[in-house]
């Protein structure tokens, strides 16, 4: 397969970022083609989520995808990447535990990945500690967390009311302390992710959160325009303004890095 000649981006890197006022462009990808293709556009950083259940396997959420379905994507992006920081996630009750989450994360780090993905705030923070300890770089992922679906009563916006803002806040806080390195806040109004950014040390980055962070993660069969049936508000088609995936797919980055997308319309406001 070609190689782009990309420099490999780091965690400091990623910190520079933020520091610096420089928006971070992340997309998913399942496969080494698309793992390429990424590179090509420049994406900061690439997440091999578990969106995959929905996306790739056409389940109606995350919860059936399995520690094994993710190596087995890890291991074909990572054969496509370069540059990019690959970010993948611990899939539903693989780190509901220290025994559980080491096994997990250490298959996925294994596999290629550079920093691992759970969803949950103070009550993972040991968890994220433990990790962080054995050296495992750790994303949190606040707001609408789809492994809690079911609890949640559905894929809903986060964070209108203000105890359950504050909680949010307090959440990305006890993360950080416990050594997260970076934040992915989704389906939230877009001024309590302005605070959350203001408040963490760490980069945050978007995904329905407004455009007042420090980067923006879509789907990439979304921006792509090819996920099917109805399309949350947060999602833009870049395939609508041009006609090829290479085109769609810079469009995407460059639009993050102007800060361009997301916009008011892919945005929420008020309750
Ligand atoms: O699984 C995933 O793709 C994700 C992103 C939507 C942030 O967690």
């Amino acid at each position: 397969m070609a190689r782009s000649a990309r420099k490999k981006l780091t965690l400091p890197d990623l910190a520079a970022m933020k520091a610096r006022g420089r928006p971070i462009a992340m997309l998913t990808a399942y496969d080494a083609s698309f793992a390429r293709l990424l590179d090509q556009a420049e994406v900061d950083c690439v997440l091999v989520g578990d969106s995959l259940g929905n996306v790739i396997q056409g389940c109606d959420s995350t919860l059936p995808v399995t520690v094994d379905d993710m190596v087995y994507h890890v291991e074909a992006v990572r054969r496509g990447l370069e540059g990019a920081w690959l970010v993948a996630d611990l899939p539903f009750l693989s780190y509901h535990d220290r025994a559980s989450a080491l096994s997990s994360a250490g298959r996925l780090m294994r596999a290629g990945a550079e920093m691992v993905k759970l969803e949950g705030g103070a009550s993972v923070a040991s968890v994220v500690h433990e990790l962080v300890l054995q050296g495992i770089p750790v994303c949190g992922h606040l707001g609408l967390t789809p492994q809690h679906v079911h609890q949640i009563g559905g894929y809903r916006v986060q964070g209108y009311d203000e105890l359950l803002a504050q909680k949010l806040r307090e959440d990305a806080l006890a993360l950080e302390a416990a050594g997260a390195t970076l934040l992915v806040l989704e389906c939230v109004p877009s001024a309590l992710a302005a605070s959350v950014r203001d408040a963490a040390c760490i980069p945050v980055i978007g995904i329905g959160a407004g455009v007042d962070v420090d980067g923006q993660v879509l789907v990439i069969y979304d921006v792509l325009g090819i996920s099917g049936g109805h399309a949350p508000r947060f999602v833009k088609n870049f395939m609508a303004e041009t006609d090829s995936i290479e085109g769609a797919l810079s469009a995407f980055v460059k639009a993050v890095r102007e800060r361009r997308f997301p916009g008011p319309e892919h945005s929420y406001s008020g309750p």
